[in-house]
């Protein structure tokens, strides 16, 4: 079986053939980083546009590099949603364009169950039951996976997505978009104890909440400023690194607490934050601690691509839709997924 999967949710672009035999065949990805900087965000249409010129290209490329010809694949597997209705357009239409012409299944995928199931691309693939924690920039969610398809939301952010929060603060410390990396490369130099900022919701609960702590940030570099005039590199520092430690330290509490009341002992990670160096050390020694296996993703299955699209239309293979609908949904609940039918394969 081989199955191309597109991925065009939002800013970047993401092809790439899977075969459950041979794992990741070929993949192409490129980022839009570049064309929405100057606006501080994604814009909708320009992403479409650019989608539109990348991906027929890319979709040549990654099949030349994997040896394939289009009627070499089983089926074709596209991000439906959620994500930007237009730039999802994109996708769908020529998945299904080629799906048709070629008489192949097409399976449209749900984003963030490729995005949680993307772990099981790597060589040591966690099993079913885990507890998955999904953090990017528009996304905090905690979720019990019982197995495909049985996903039960035990938290998810009440204001900002972490992702988000770490790209505000970045810009109030006047860093490039997305505030990520170079918050997380600053806090490198600075004293995580250095402030004292707030831990939202710590102790009660598995719900998020991030605009409180960024308010905190906001409001100790405004006195600064206010004290002495231009922030110190070193105060900037020291800034990142207590922000970096509130909102680790939160995402690290909620996950080892929906592990206790769950009773699962496997916790997978996905999303951009997932990158966090500090997320990742402080989950390994006090998840182990506890006798919790932490899975990650290398980076960049962390973040969108085609790859974790094409392994969950293969695990969805039984949905390939016998329309010829294009599906795009930009909201589309993860809880409203279902188990495959009986009747299909059962995989873990
Ligand atoms: O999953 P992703 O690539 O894209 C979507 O949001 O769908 O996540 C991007 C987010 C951004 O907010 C970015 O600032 C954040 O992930 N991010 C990080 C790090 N690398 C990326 N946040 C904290 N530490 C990082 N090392
Ligand atoms: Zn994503």
């Amino acid at each position: 079986m081989k199955i191309l999967g597109i991925e065009t949710s939002c800013d970047e672009t993401g092809v790439a053939v899977y075969d459950p035999h041979g794992g990741i065949l070929a993949e192409g990805l490129y980022s839009q980083l570049d064309l929405h900087a100057r606006f501080g965000g994604v814009v909708p249409e320009l992403a479409s546009r650019d989608h539109v010129a990348r991906l027929v290209p890319m979709v040549r490329d990654v099949l030349a590099e994997a040896g394939l010809e289009l009627t070499g694949l089983d089926g074709i597997a596209y991000t439906a949603g959620p994500g930007l209705v237009g730039a999802l357009m994109v996708g769908g239409s020529l998945a299904t364009g080629l799906a048709m012409g070629l008489g192949k299944p097409v399976i449209p995928v749900h984003h963030m169950e490729a995005h949680l199931l993307a772990a099981m691309l790597e060589d040591d693939p966690p099993s079913f039951p885990f507890i998955a924690l999904l953090v990017s920039g528009g996304h905090s969610l905690l979720v019990e996976t019982r197995g495909l398809g049985e996903y039960a939301i035990l938290g998810e952010t009440l204001d900002d997505a972490a992702g988000e929060a770490f790209d505000k603060v970045a810009r109030l410390l006047s860093l490039p978009y997305p505030g990520g990396p170079p918050l997380a490369a600053l806090a490198e130099r600075g004293d995580p104890d250095a402030f004292r900022f707030p831990r939202p919701m710590l102790r009660k609960g598995l719900n998020f909440s991030f605009s409180g702590l960024k308010t905190a940030v906001r409001l100790a570099l405004e006195r600064s400023v206010g004290n002495g005039g231009a922030l110190s590199e070193q105060l900037r520092a020291d800034v990142a690194a207590s922000f970096q430690a509130a909102a680790v330290e939160t995402l690290v509490v909620k996950c080892l607490r929906a592990c206790a009341e769950t009773g699962l002992d496997r916790l997978v990670i996905a999303g951009g934050v997932g990158a966090n160096v500090r997320l990742r050390r402080q989950l390994r020694t006090r998840g182990e601690e506890r006798g919790i296996t932490v899975h990650y993703p290398r980076q960049s299955l962390c973040t969108d691509n085609g790859a974790m699209i094409a392994l969950t239309g293969w695990r969805r293979r039984h949905e390939a839709a016998d329309s010829t609908a294009i599906i795009a949904r930009p909201r589309w609940p993860l809880d409203e997924l279902q188990p495959p039918p009986a009747s299909a394969p059962r995989l873990n």
